[in-house]
């Protein structure tokens, strides 16, 4: 049997993140999660946060606190928001990680041994004040095109001019402000892509299924050449070369984050080695199909660079079969941003409205085939005809009726007919569209089964009214709700993936014991009898509260949700 590993993109260590990071990786890879498990698969499902570059370290100096410490809280602060939005990876760890150090530094040492990387002297600025070398962008100072004040050492934001940090007039440090800057020399280990561009555009190329948003951007980026890279940077935080005379170096983030997949595997073995073997995960894993998700700024380094350290090692390692790339989603017309602090963030979303809420909205809404746009309207518009229209209203009537009628359990009675066969019918031809959508990882087209299906269940009780039925024909009356408290089941397995602890509500109500891996079978009369007459239940709660307009005026005044 195949066993199923899914990689979320690592969310950066800089902050919480925000509803489009959620949306663009941790999100979908998590619905994936639940469905294949769901369907009696073997899954494993990672994530971890990316601790190293400069960025953390700026993060933690703002801060006013050490960059290990720094990282130490921010991954107990994204951890805790993951488990918030019902983010079911089996194991989140951490880059900085003793494992990933070690495979990190493995696979340097291996593409080393195989003549992929090699040793060059640069020049660099050299900050004498802060005491370290500067990145490009880290140096500031006068363009001298323009004459804007505040430019970069890479590009001057004013005129879009690329420059180099010495083209800079009145350079000073973006960390102190320090102009006491010195150009200086130091060694660095470049990885030479273009060694292997012939490899890895031979593997892209195996992979004619992937979607186009990630083959394109692949391709395009062999296409151009490869260049060689640099991959060490002269900082203190960070996976250590570990190479004599390169001491005070360590990798580049981008080098060591994605090895953090393999790494995060062997932390999650390593908390119970002998029931967890990392390495079948990995290594020689024929039996493994490996599914990546990530938003589309982070597909070049797994479509090219990633899989160059990979087959550069020489070694056996799993490669990633597909990928699942997503485009962007827009906050009133611009991007979320982090370092902005524009758009709606984790932890101020699970504090408005339970994570079910975000879940369906968001996935019923990514951005796949285009970027898409968070609006306060949209938002609530889905969530209020939806989720407590559509589903919580089903839910909420039948059980209410019945109890009122005959009692909390499953009225005796009656028989199933023509309406129910066709019932079964639809259903199953729903359901078969709902997994095929799910297996194909099209998650917008899922999200529109998933509500048609919600549908059925209104329809079907506008049609056989057992209000009006009660008064004359009480036992099809009772017929009727039976096949509508079953149609709750299918709903709460159905939906499970989705929005987990709605279906958990659903599940408790009915007296259920719905786990992880409860599906449906094939034949949807039989789902539509399993809960017989007799069958106790109890009525839930209200499923989902609608959004007030009153809500939506203050949430965009607060986040500035206005075009
Ligand atoms: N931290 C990166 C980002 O937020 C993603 C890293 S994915 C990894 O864009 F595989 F490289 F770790
Ligand atoms: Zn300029």
């Amino acid at each position: 049997m195949t066993r199923h590993l899914i990689t979320s993109a690592l969310p950066y260590i800089n902050g919480v993140k925000h509803l489009g990071n959620l949306v663009g990786s941790m999100l979908p890879s998590d619905l994936y999660a639940r469905y294949l498990r769901a369907r009696g698969q073997e899954v494993l499902f990672i994530c971890a946060t990316d601790e190293h570059g400069t960025p953390a370290e700026l993060a933690a100096r703002e801060a006013g606190v050490d960059v290990a410490e720094f990282c130490a809280e921010a991954h107990e602060l994204q951890k805790g928001l993951g488990a918030a939005f019902s983010l079911s990876f089996d194991h989140f760890g951490r880059s900085s990680s003793p494992q990933n150090h070690e495979l990190t530094q493995h696979f340097g040492n291996k593409l080393f041994e195989n003549g992929f990387i090699e040793e060059r002297v640069t020049k660099q600025v050299f900050s004498v004040d802060d005491d370290r070398f500067l990145p490009d962008r880290y140096v500031e100072g006068t363009c001298p095109h323009c004459g804007y004040e505040k430019a970069r050492g890479d590009q001057c934001e004013s005129c879009t001019r690329l420059l180099d940090p010495t083209d800079l007039l009145e350079p000073r440090s973006a960390v102190s402000g320090s102009s006491n800057l010195e150009v200086r020399e130091s060694k660095h280990l470049f990885l030479l892509q273009s060694k292997l561009s012939d490899e890895i555009r031979e593997w892209v190329n195996k992979h004619q299924d992937w979607p186009v948003l990630v083959s394109s951007i692949a391709l395009k980026w062999l296409d151009e050449g490869l260049h060689d890279r640099g991959i060490t940077r002269d900082l203190k935080w960070g996976v250590p070369v570990g190479r004599e005379g390169m001491e005070d170096k360590v990798y580049y983030v981008w080098f060591d984050a994605p090895i953090e997949y393999i790494a995060a595997t062997k932390e999650w073995a390593d908390e119970d080695p002998e029931n967890r073997d990392w390495k079948s995960w990995w290594y020689e894993a024929e039996d493994v199909h490996y599914t990546e998700f990530m938003a589309k700024d982070n597909i070049p380094f797994h479509t090219v660079t990633f899989p160059g350290t990979q087959l550069g090692s020489r070694e056996p390692w799993k490669m990633v079969d597909y990928i699942k790339g997503f485009n962007w989603l827009n906050y009133y017309g611009g991007k979320f941003s982090t370092s902005q602090k524009r758009g709606i963030f984790m932890s101020d979303a699970i504090e408005m409205l339970p994570a079910d809420y975000w879940r369906y909205y968001l996935l019923a809404n990514a951005p796949e085939s285009s970027d898409s746009s968070f609006t306060w309207d949209g938002f609530s518009g889905t969530v209020n005809k939806d989720l407590a229209d559509t589903l919580g209203n089903f839910v909420n009537r039948t059980l209410k009726f019945c109890s009122s009628k005959f009692g909390n359990a499953l009225p005796e009675g009656g028989v199933y007919g023509e309406r129910e066969t066709q019932l079964a019918k639809d259903l199953t031809a729903r359901v078969l569209a709902y997994n095929g959508f799910m297996e194909e990882l099209q998650i917008r087209k899922a999200m529109q089964e998933l509500r048609a299906i919600w549908v059925m269940g209104n329809e079907y009780l506008t049609e056989t009214a057992p209000w009006t039925a009660f008064k004359t024909d009480p036992e099809a009356a009772a017929a009727s709700l039976r096949a509508a408290i079953n149609l709750i089941r299918v709903f709460a397995v159905l939906s499970a993936p989705v929005i987990p602890t709605a279906s958990k509500t659903l599940s408790d109500a009915l007296g259920l014991d719905l786990n992880e891996t409860t599906w449906l079978g094939e034949d949807m009369v039989a789902e539509l009898d399993a809960l017989k007459a007799g069958h106790e239940f109890e009525v839930p709660g209200v499923l989902f509260t609608k959004i007030s307009d009153e809500q939506v005026a203050e949430w965009e005044e607060k986040f500035g949700g206005k075009e």
